[in-house]
């Protein structure tokens, strides 16, 4: 048989049953397939459903405001997802009259949608004849047919959608595609399950012994290490100090603690001295309750070391510069906040 005709086969025994795949509708794919591209699939059911109760409908997401949906990501990390998706939701209602365009082409000029959304939409929704490849996919072929180029270069993404284009059942790749995610979670993984798969008599890797060096993996460009100093600061009453990310950096639109970032670690009595700090908290006074030093917090690029400092106020009526806020503590779970800082909020 066929490798089409295997995975089919296995797929109709061995599907997974998930809340999206009872939605046909592209903005529910398209909701579905970002929050998956940012978590696990345990996880993304109930922010999927989260999402979908919240937002019904594209037109509620496009008009729901900016703050609440990046509250509702909470957790899922990376919000610039949130905020193209948000935007991209406004575009639809604007440009699109409410409904998403059955063109790849089109889909691909919307913010946040890559070649792999673009196609899972076409396919998933308007049951068009695309080959959705995700890491899952680039995995079982290149294993499967034996292709050794590393899989994240341009190249080699021609070679694998020009092959999935020859696998693809024309009437029906919603299945196909569903079937490579889905076979590529259970049993093509990255520690692969041969003992359970149907294709070994037949795949590449298996009969060469080769599927730990298969697929090709390019080196990981190198991380950046910030060190972040955060600033808990108990005021008056019980009111502290957060601040909303700017500018061209990690977690824009997320609020926080003030920041002071150092080029390496510093410690308290250090970190005193640096002009930022007094810039910061002015002439005030103030003690210094508590360290915590929280683990690295690993990014895509960077790994960030958090400290916070809690500091409790002792000069009245200060001010900090003016693009901070002061909002009583009791409020800041109404605040988006990176996974970070949620992490120190939990302690
Ligand atoms: N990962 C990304 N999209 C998925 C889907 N539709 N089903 C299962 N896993 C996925």
């Amino acid at each position: 048989m066929d490798f089409t005709s295997l995975l089919l086969k296995w797929y109709r025994k061995n599907q997974r049953n998930f809340p999206w795949k009872e939605y046909k509708d592209p903005y529910s794919i398209w909701v579905s397939e970002v929050i998956l591209q940012q978590t696990r699939v345990q996880q993304g059911e109930s922010y999927f459903r989260k999402f979908i109760r919240n937002y019904p409908t594209v037109r509620h997401l496009a008009e729901a405001p900016e703050d609440d949906v990046l509250k509702l990501w909470q957790g899922l990390g990376y919000y610039s997802r949130a905020r193209n998706m948000h935007k991209t939701a406004k575009r639809i209602m604007e440009e699109y009259r409410g409904k998403f365009p059955a063109d790849i082409g089109q889909l691909r000029k919307l913010d946040g949608i890559g070649p792999y959304t673009a196609a899972a939409i076409a396919s998933f929704a308007f049951g068009m004849p695309v080959a959705a490849l995700d890491g899952n996919a680039y995995r079982i072929l290149a294993r499967f047919f034996g292709i050794d180029i590393p899989v994240e270069t341009i190249g080699a993404k021609k070679i694998f959608e020009h092959l999935a284009g020859t696998l693809l059942p024309r009437d029906d790749s919603a299945s196909f595609n569903q079937a490579m995610m889905d076979f590529g979670s259970l049993v093509c993984t990255p520690r692969p399950v041969c003992a359970s798969c149907p294709m070994t008599s037949v795949c590449y890797a298996f009969l060469k012994g080769l599927t730990d060096k298969l697929p090709v993996k390019q080196v990981k460009p190198e991380s950046r290490d910030r060190y972040f100093n955060y600033l808990d600061i108990i005021g008056l009453g019980n009111n502290t100090f957060i601040r909303q990310r700017t500018g061209k950096d990690i977690w824009k639109g997320l609020y926080e603690f003030p920041l002071i970032e150092t080029v390496t670690v510093t410690s308290f009595e250090e970190l005193i001295q640096v002009g930022d700090f007094r810039q910061l908290i002015g002439p005030g006074s103030f003690t210094l309750l508590n360290t915590i030093k929280l683990q690295p917090h690993k990014l895509t690029h960077q790994t960030i070391y958090p400290v916070f400092y809690r500091l409790r106020l002792q000069t009245p009526g200060l001010v900090l510069q003016q693009d901070y806020q002061v909002i009583d503590r009791q409020d800041l779970n109404r605040f988006a906040v990176s996974r970070l800082t949620e992490k120190y909020l939990r302690l």
